[in-house]
């Protein structure tokens, strides 16, 4: 054991000062930098989510654990399916999501998703996931306030992975090797320094920064250029559904691109849920039925509240945060389901 010390050492000293020595000549900044090179270097302690070392193989399989549930180990080891129920790339996109990484806007990135061909979804992309410092935030910790485990992953993203693995995909926990490689995965997602729409003048402020005696201003500018944790507060249903959220107009062609980037991502030819959504009229038509209701098939009741699964099934819909998908969103929605409902 006391053999290894050493080694871990001058393993994490490599990586600290990989790309600079405390030397200001040999501080070198480019768009290709990790951020948290950078922040390490000014000061910032680093995350609990640190690791020593990633290997091009872990990260192969971090990738595939999480798009395809399963991925074969070295050694031959093979890992068996996380989930029969969903894949992680279910509810997370694994790309940038947010045009703007300072905020969460729910239709910026509607329209982001839209341009960039992505899908809509419930929870937040893996893209920078190693950059935050909270999970599950806001609601999330409120609702579940109970939840000794949902309280632990709030600053542990290793929690947090398992418990989602567990919770949310309805699936079996990581074993350590996995939950190594799906972390070496999320560090290669992690942001580099020309993804956070630094101006010139900010970038060259950093790179002459070397000498750190301005080690916190640095540390705050880098950080004010994106979020450091996804918000999350939970919305609820309108007081009538008939009338729907008041003063509230629904867009059906903004309530396509909801459709067609989140719900049909999905349910399409009933790839994640036993309920069909097509571009059928009749499908339209049913939908519009229930919505002056508050049963299984009202669009408001399972964006707000999600859906249970159905008999036989653990699969089941996840609620949508107000920052997911507004009431606005929702107004388009239900605005674009009625106008295909009578055939427009
Ligand atoms: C059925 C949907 C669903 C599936 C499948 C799913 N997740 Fe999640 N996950 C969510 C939702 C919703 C959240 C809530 C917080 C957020 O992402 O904003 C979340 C949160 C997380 C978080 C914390 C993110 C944060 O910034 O708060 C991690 C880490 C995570 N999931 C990992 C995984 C992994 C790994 C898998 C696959 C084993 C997985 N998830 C599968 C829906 C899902
Ligand atoms: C992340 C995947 C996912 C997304 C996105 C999603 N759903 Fe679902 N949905 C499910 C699952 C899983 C169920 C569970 C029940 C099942 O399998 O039938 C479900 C259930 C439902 C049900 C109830 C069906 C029943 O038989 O009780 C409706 C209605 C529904 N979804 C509509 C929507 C609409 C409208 C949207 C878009 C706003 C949407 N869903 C987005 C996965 C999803």
């Amino acid at each position: 054991m006391n053999r290894s010390i050493p080694f871990v050492i001058i393993v994490s000293a490599i990586i600290i000062l990989g790309s600079f020595t405390s030397s200001d000549e040999n501080f070198t900044i480019g768009k290709d930098t990790p951020v948290w090179q950078v922040l390490e270097y000014m000061d910032e302690p680093s995350p609990n989510h640190s690791m020593e070392d990633t290997s091009e193989e872990q990260i192969r399989q971090g990738y595939e654990l999480i798009t395809y549930g399963k991925t074969k180990g070295s050694n031959g080891r093979k890992a068996r399916q996380q989930s029969k129920h969903f894949k992680c790339i279910s509810c997370h996109n694994t790309v940038k999501e947010e045009p703007d990484l300072k905020v969460s806007d729910p239709q910026a990135r509607l329209v982001y998703a839209e341009e960039n061909n992505l899908p809509f979804l419930q929870g937040t992309t893996f893209f920078g996931i190693v950059n935050r410092t909270s999970f599950y935030n806001g609601d999330y910790q409120k609702k579940y306030d109970g939840n000794p485990r949902i309280k632990k992953s709030y600053k542990d993203l290793r929690e947090a992975i398992q418990l989602c693995a567990v919770e949310c995909a309805q699936g079996r926990p990581f074993k350590k090797w996995e939950l190594d490689a799906v972390l070496a995965y999320y560090w290669s997602l992690q942001f580099k320094m020309g993804d956070l729409g630094f101006s010139d003048e900010e970038f060259r402020k950093i790179r002459n920064a070397g000498d750190k005696s301005d080690s916190e201003g640095i540390r705050s500018l880098i950080k004010s250029k994106y979020l450091q944790a996804a918000p999350a507060t939970f919305g609820i249903t309108p007081k009538d559904a008939k009338d729907g959220f008041p003063g509230i107009t629904g867009n059906p062609d903004n309530g396509k691109r909801v459709y067609d980037l989140s719900c049909m991502y999905c349910h399409e030819a009933k790839k994640y849920s036993m309920y069909e959504l097509d571009d059928d009229k009749m499908t339209f038509q049913h939908l519009r039925r229930h919505i002056p209701k508050y049963d299984r098939y009202s669009i408001y009741q399972v964006s707000r509240y999600g859906a249970p699964s159905s008999a036989g099934k653990r699969a089941y819909m996840p609620q949508y945060p107000l920052e997911k998908l507004s009431d606005q969103q929702l107004e388009d929605l239900r605005a674009y389901v009625d106008k295909r409902a009578k055939g427009k």
